[in-house]
């Protein structure tokens, strides 16, 4: 099969990241837990890009920080799960490990791995990234448009009306420059953006047959996705993810998490960055609300005193998984803001730039996380709990996230 994106889309990608690594970007890097078969339609893929680009405008304009914007799209099928097997009424069965390897209903036959469905992902993926590419180049993306990126059940929100008011900002300004006498129809910047994919390179089946040679450079590129990310399951030193993920030279992402030794740290970018080169790798961090502001700093001096030059980003969401008295996996939409507020606080503290932030989030109104201005309760959780794996912010947690990350870029 052909690959999915162009190995000089990648290599943009990394330059953008590295100029991040030098304080003079943000990273919003934001989508599903895990994609499905089932919930695969345009509508959910374009609601999911308008709440990103609505979270990228809130960012960038109340930051003046330019906003990279990569989702967990167009290739995040894979799950790779703490327990083997899952028990139900008496019977224990294989884990679901995400639509690339099986499927999520609760029997055998089920749960048998089926090498057929990665040819499926490959399929889903493509049509995903066709209309991905036609939204952000074909005049959806325009910021003569950032009105219609207002969702309907959030328009009339405390943080829809927040985010209409600052469209009604961004429109004063073009209007203003074009009353300037500039033409704003040549500056391709208003008319398109850059959106990049990214998944967490789990199945390296799939990955190792979308890998090729770059003709250009003679390099090799996993095609797969312009990112790929390890986990923090699988970024053992001497395993085949890390191993796998030094032999291409797309941008990287690890997850560290809690149990992340400072020198584990440094071993992992000698490994993935060896020629310490900015934007090659991102440490994607997920400690929990209570443990990064403690764990982070002696990793980030040990990093910075070994020469590597990072972008850093913070994963609010992994740390913070409970299970809900009412049985649901959740997460509390303040433990997810105030990790943010710790990673910022040991970057400041060590002097490094806290460069973006890793979420799992829809532009549906799911009720999967508690908390945020739609306060979604308890007992709200079995309303539209949709996720197959980890819990998302739904649209308005989503947008009043980015406006209190936007404070804390600012501040
Ligand atoms: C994920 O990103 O969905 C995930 C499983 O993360 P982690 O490897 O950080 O647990
Ligand atoms: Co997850």
């Amino acid at each position: 099969m052909p690959p999915l994106v162009f190995a000089g889309e990648a290599r943009t990608l990394r330059e953008s990241l590295a100029l991040v690594a030098e304080g003079k970007g943000f990273v919003l890097q934001a989508g599903d837990c895990a994609e499905t078969f089932a919930e695969f339609n345009a509508d959910q893929i374009r609601d999911k890009l308008k709440v990103i680009l609505q979270m990228s405008v809130a960012l960038t304009y109340s930051t003046g920080v330019p906003v990279v914007k990569i989702g967990r799209i167009a290739g995040q099928f894979a799950k790779p799960r703490s327990a083997d097997t899952e028990q139900r009424d008496g019977m224990s069965l294989p884990s679901f490990r995400g639509d690339m390897v099986n499927d999520i209903a609760f029997d055998a036959i089920s749960r048998n791995p089926d090498p057929q469905r990665l040819v499926q992902c490959y399929n889903q993926a493509a049509a995903t990234l066709n209309l991905l590419r036609a939204f952000t180049k074909g005049g959806f993306a325009d910021l003569s448009r950032v009105h219609q990126w207002n969702l309907e059940f959030v328009g009339s929100t405390r943080e829809g009306r927040r985010y209409e008011q600052l469209s009604n900002e961004i429109d004063r300004a073009l209007r203003f420059m074009e009353a300037c006498g500039i033409d704003l129809r040549d500056e391709a910047q208003l008319h398109q953006v850059d959106f990049y994919t990214s998944h967490e390179a789990l199945i390296l089946g799939y990955e190792e047959a979308l890998t090729r040679r770059d003709s250009l450079t003679g390099d090799y590129y996993d095609c797969s996705a312009h990112m790929l990310w390890i986990g923090d399951r699988t970024r053992q030193l001497d395993h085949a993810h890390v191993h796998f993920l030094a032999g291409v030279q797309n941008p990287i992402g690890v997850k560290i998490g809690p149990t992340t030794t400072p020198e584990e740290a440094v071993a992992l970018c000698g490994a993935l960055d060896p020629n310490k080169e900015p934007g090659r790798l991102t440490l994607i961090v997920r400690m929990g609300a209570s443990k990064v502001r403690d764990l982070l700093p002696p990793i980030l001096r040990a990093v910075q005193h070994a020469g590597h030059r990072i972008v850093w980003i913070s994963d609010p969401m992994h740390g913070n998984t409970f299970q809900h008295a009412t049985g649901y996996k959740t997460r509390h939409f303040d433990d997810v803001l105030s990790e943010v507020a710790e990673f910022f606080a040991a970057c400041h503290e060590v002097g490094v730039w806290p460069g973006g932030v890793h979420l799992e989030m829809t532009g549906e109104s799911v009720t999967e996380c508690l908390g945020g201005g739609d306060e979604v309760l308890g007992e709200n959780l079995e309303e539209r709990y949709e996720t197959t794996c980890d819990p998302r912010l739904n649209a308005r947690q989503s947008l009043e996230l980015a406006f209190r990350v936007a404070g804390l870029v600012r501040a």
